[in-house]
């Protein structure tokens, strides 16, 4: 229960980190256009000595790789497992729920995003926090199932 609580919780915070980055990286990208800056076709698929955004790149970095591709889908996955054995009431189809929501934010919200329209992308933000809210629900439910009367202390 305290692993799938603590998981829960992580992936709610990473949540907050991606709408953080995100803003971050987004406004680097109006100070550099407004400084002069170009961002084409060229500037896009650049692999050597590129032309930096200033501290945005970090941003991009941390929303379009470290955060939300490696861990907010492995720390979902993870909780998924883990909810097999915490024993948190409804604590699986939570947990499936919230893997199931990464995966659109992941995969098919961004692909429908640039192939269809661009108004998916106010989906993506959407999703996000639908998704952020059931997993403050899964961290809640878990402390709920710990403090119950009767309930050993469960690593898991
Ligand atoms: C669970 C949280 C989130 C995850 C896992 C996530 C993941 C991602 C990923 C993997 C990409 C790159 C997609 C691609 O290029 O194919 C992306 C792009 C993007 N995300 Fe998120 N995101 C999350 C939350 C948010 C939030 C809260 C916002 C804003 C409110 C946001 C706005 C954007 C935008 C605007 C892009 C496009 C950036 C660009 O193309 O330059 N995301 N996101």
């Amino acid at each position: 229960m305290k692993a799938y609580r603590i998981l829960a919780i992580t992936i709610a915070v990473l949540v907050v980190v991606q709408a953080g980055a995100i803003a971050w990286g987004f406004f680097g990208v109006t100070n550099f256009i407004n400084d002069g800056g170009v961002i084409d076709e060229e500037f896009l698929d650049c692999k050597e000595d590129c032309e930096s955004i200033g501290s945005a790149d970090a941003a991009f970095a941390i929303h379009m790789f470290f955060n939300g591709l490696i861990l907010i889908p492995l720390c979902s996955l993870v909780l998924l497992i883990v909810s097999f054995f915490a024993k948190v009431p409804k604590g699986i189809t939570l947990a499936a729920t919230i893997f199931v929501l990464v995966v659109l934010q992941v995969l098919v919200l961004p692909a429908l995003s640039r192939e269809v329209g661009s108004g998916f992308g106010a989906l993506h933000g959407i999703n996000a926090l639908v998704l952020m809210g059931i997993a403050i629900m899964a961290a809640q439910r878990a402390a709920a199932a710990m403090r119950a009367p009767g309930t050993a202390p469960a690593a898991v």
